[in-house]
């Protein structure tokens, strides 16, 4: 059966021919790997957009060039075949895992095709195969494309098929969370009941304390699974982000350690929302980030605002979220906590969104997490 690669090389028209043609102008055109793949990543820093992709900032540039240039070596030399595919492959779920915009793509191909163009039409003028090994270099790029894209369709595949899978536990973890408020219900009456009996038996004392602790985190998760599948309806009143911040503040256990230090969240405008589900949003965050930052270090939350919208950064100088489950983070049951089932960031986003606002994740410059809520102001839009 014809593979995927076999397929799109057909539908290209590279050939074996082709292949041997950029073998053939490899030493013409390798010389100038380098100052193609300087160009590459000039035009990348020039544009803010592109440039953001790269995050680590301009530190990682010259790495990322080196694997350009054996990119390109590879290009020219082949073998064409199932490895060279798969190696492809890995190259576009590297771009995909960094959320890398598909468009990007094609003017960043774009600068390897001119510049390879350029260097044919300057030294080759005279070779009878010029137009043939143009042909060769723009089938290729064409292929580089195509896989690119191939690993950009997989992952949206892929997502596709974890909404579908969690549409369907979301509903059965909801049906199942429901059932057991009743028997949690009981054992707290019991509980109750029992603490009254006790006596001064220190260590009966002890576990009842125990069984009350777990029975609220289990009623927690069964609020934040039931709020997120069942989308309480929105109350309207005015909300100061500021007093939410206040009054989780003054909820949460700060170790001794850890500095909580505010910035410009006072003078922050009211807006219309609902406080119950908004201050679950800044307790939400700010407890992830205290999570994060164990008995030491720094909470920043800090408060800016335009004509349009506000904006809440909570951010931490903790070891930062997990590359591997980045792009995935507002996804319900998604976690990089040793003990948590993911639900938290989910439901921010949830409520946000339903604000006609956005959260978002920021890697802390030196360092650390860093979510920020927009939210729109009376008139505005996030
Ligand atoms: C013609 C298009 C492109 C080619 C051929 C290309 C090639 C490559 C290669 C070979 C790698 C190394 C993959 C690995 O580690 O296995 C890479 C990674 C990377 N590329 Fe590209 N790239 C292209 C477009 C872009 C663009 C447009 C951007 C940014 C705007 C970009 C940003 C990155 C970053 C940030 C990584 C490193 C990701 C990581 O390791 O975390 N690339 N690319």
């Amino acid at each position: 059966m014809e593979t995927l690669f076999e397929e799109l090389k057909r539908y290209v028209g590279f050939g074996e021919a082709d292949g041997a043609l950029l073998r053939t102008v490899h030493p013409l055109v390798s010389p100038h790997f380098d100052a193609i793949a300087d160009l590459f990543y000039r035009r990348i820093l020039e544009h803010e957009g592109a440039k953001k992709a790269l995050e680590g900032g301009e530190s990682r540039v010259g790495q990322l060039k080196v694997t350009l240039v054996q990119w390109m070596h590879g290009l020219c030399l082949g073998p064409w075949d199932e490895a060279y595919f798969e190696r492809r492959c890995r190259i576009g779920r590297v771009h995909v895992r960094i959320s890398l915009p598909q468009h990007y793509m094609f003017g960043a191909m774009n600068v390897v095709r001119g510049e390879l163009g350029r260097v044919l039409a300057e030294r080759a003028t005279k070779d009878a195969r010029l137009l043939a090994t143009q042909a060769a270099i723009d089938k290729i790029l064409d292929l580089e494309l195509a896989i690119m894209l191939h690993t950009y369709r997989e992952d949206l595949e892929a997502q596709q098929a974890r909404y579908e899978r969690l549409s369907t536990f979301g509903q059965l973890a909801g049906a199942i969370g429901h059932e057991l408020r009743n028997p949690l219900g009981v054992i707290e009456s019991s509980a109750y009941i029992l603490r009254g009996r006790v006596g001064d038996d220190e260590r009966a004392g002890k576990h009842l304390d125990r069984i009350g602790q777990q029975l609220g985190l289990a009623n927690d998760i069964i609020t934040t699974l039931l709020d997120l599948i069942r989308d309480r309806p929105l109350k309207h009143g005015e909300v100061r982000l500021s007093d939410l911040v206040a009054s989780v503040q003054e909820s949460l256990a700060v170790p001794a350690g850890v500095r909580v230090e505010l910035d410009g969240v006072a003078p922050l405008p009211a807006l219309i929302g609902d406080p119950v589900q908004l201050r679950q949003v800044v307790r939400n965050l700010m407890e992830n980030a205290l999570d994060a930052l164990g008995d030491a270090g720094e909470l920043r939350v800090v408060g800016r605002h335009d004509a349009r919208a506000v904006e809440l950064a909570i951010e931490d100088s903790g070891p930062g979220v997990d590359p591997a489950i980045k792009r995935r983070l507002f996804e319900p049951l998604v976690t990089g906590k040793a003990k948590g089932i993911g639900l938290g960031l989910a439901l921010c986003k949830r409520v946000c969104e339903r604000h006609g606002g956005t959260v978002r994740h920021e890697t802390r410059p030196g360092g650390g997490a860093r979510f920020v809520v927009r939210l729109p102001l009376p008139g505005g839009h996030a």
